[in-house]
């Protein structure tokens, strides 16, 4: 069932036709726009982490593509009677130092008066129509990277219930607020051949549409998988977010889970993340050579979780 039509056009380069991180525009042989938008109510209590946080995960869709963000308008919805209007400007200055650290010019924006306050940005960034990177495209003999711990579905579920340790807040803080940049800018000196950015899927609903329907599957070995180790245990304590439930449920028939994963590890697997990290497939003699780079620039989360196979083709396989 589709309820959003698609348009098409010769310069539509990436389009509605399949699920992707971005629009892309070709409007000259060798330059491409990236066009994505992205905005939520809050998942910290600071506003000013906020919006840095709802920043940094509009920007992302812009880097999962390969692509470098340009320009921003902001989105603002805010209950004007019922919040005082620092909260705002608190938030509107989160963002704006997050743009400026990313090197994105902001050029407008729009306000509604609601009865949450949400934020975020439209995003308008370029590439070469030849570097674009899709999700899908990986192939059989890949490794794939992750560049960010799993977990802050299920530590924001901890924090709005108060039951998140000050120390767990403040790493998915630092992880939510960093931008995929640097990650980005790294891939690019590689022949990365699919990439995506984990989000509101979590890792197995994304991995599932970087392969859904092609001749390639995967396998994920869930030791290897960077977690935050109090998502873990918040799972055990039943601090799961609804959308790791939908997920599940909308992913489960792909998915060959193998027997001994434990169950809070598998929910992880599944939680939906906020600016998440970056799901990188490359050739996998590369695959450490990148690792490392990563790491040594900082990309400190950063992890080669499974392979490309062509032995279980629309299909991902995860082992302990
Ligand atoms: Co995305
Ligand atoms: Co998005």
């Amino acid at each position: 069932m589709r309820s959003i039509p698609v348009m098409t056009d010769q310069n539509l380069l990436v389009g509605m036709e399949k699920p992707d991180d971005a629009g892309v525009y070709l409007i000259a042989p060798d330059l491409a726009l990236i066009l994505t938008l992205d905005f939520f109510t809050p998942i910290v209590d600071d506003p000013y982490d906020f919006g840095q946080i709802a920043v940094a995960n509009a920007l992302s869709d812009v880097y999962a593509m390969g692509g470098k963000p340009l320009l921003a308008m902001n989105i603002i919805c805010f209950p004007v009677k019922d919040l005082d209007v620092s909260v705002l400007h608190e938030v509107l200055r989160g963002g704006t130092d997050k743009m400026a650290e990313a090197g994105v010019l902001l050029v407008g924006g729009h306000s509604v008066e609601d009865r949450e306050i949400k934020y975020g940005l439209s995003v308008t960034g370029t590439d070469h129509p030849h570097r674009v990177l899709r999700s899908t495209g990986a192939r059989s003999g890949d490794a794939l990277i992750l560049t960010k711990p799993l977990g802050t579905g299920i530590i924001g579920t901890a924090l709005k219930g108060e039951m998140a340790s000050k120390i767990a807040e403040e790493k998915v803080i630092v992880s939510m607020k960093a931008l995929n940049r640097k990650a980005a800018e790294l891939m690019a000196g590689f022949e990365v051949h699919a990439c995506t950015d984990v989000t509101g899927f979590g890792l197995l609903g994304h991995a599932c549409e970087m392969i859904e329907g092609s001749d390639v599957g995967m396998t994920i070995t869930s030791s290897q998988v960077p977690v935050f180790p109090e998502a873990l245990e918040y799972a055990g304590m039943g601090l799961i977010p609804g959308g790791a439930y939908r997920n599940l449920d909308f992913r489960k028939g792909m998915v060959d889970m193998a027997a001994g994963i434990p169950d809070d590890c598998m929910k992880v697997l599944y939680d939906p993340q906020t600016s998440g990290g970056l799901l990188i497939a490359l050739d996998a003699t590369h695959a450490k050579d990148l690792l490392m780079t990563l790491l040594d620039h900082g990309v400190g989360g950063s992890a080669i979780i499974g392979e490309v196979t062509d032995g279980n083709p629309g299909r991902i396989a995860v082992r302990a």
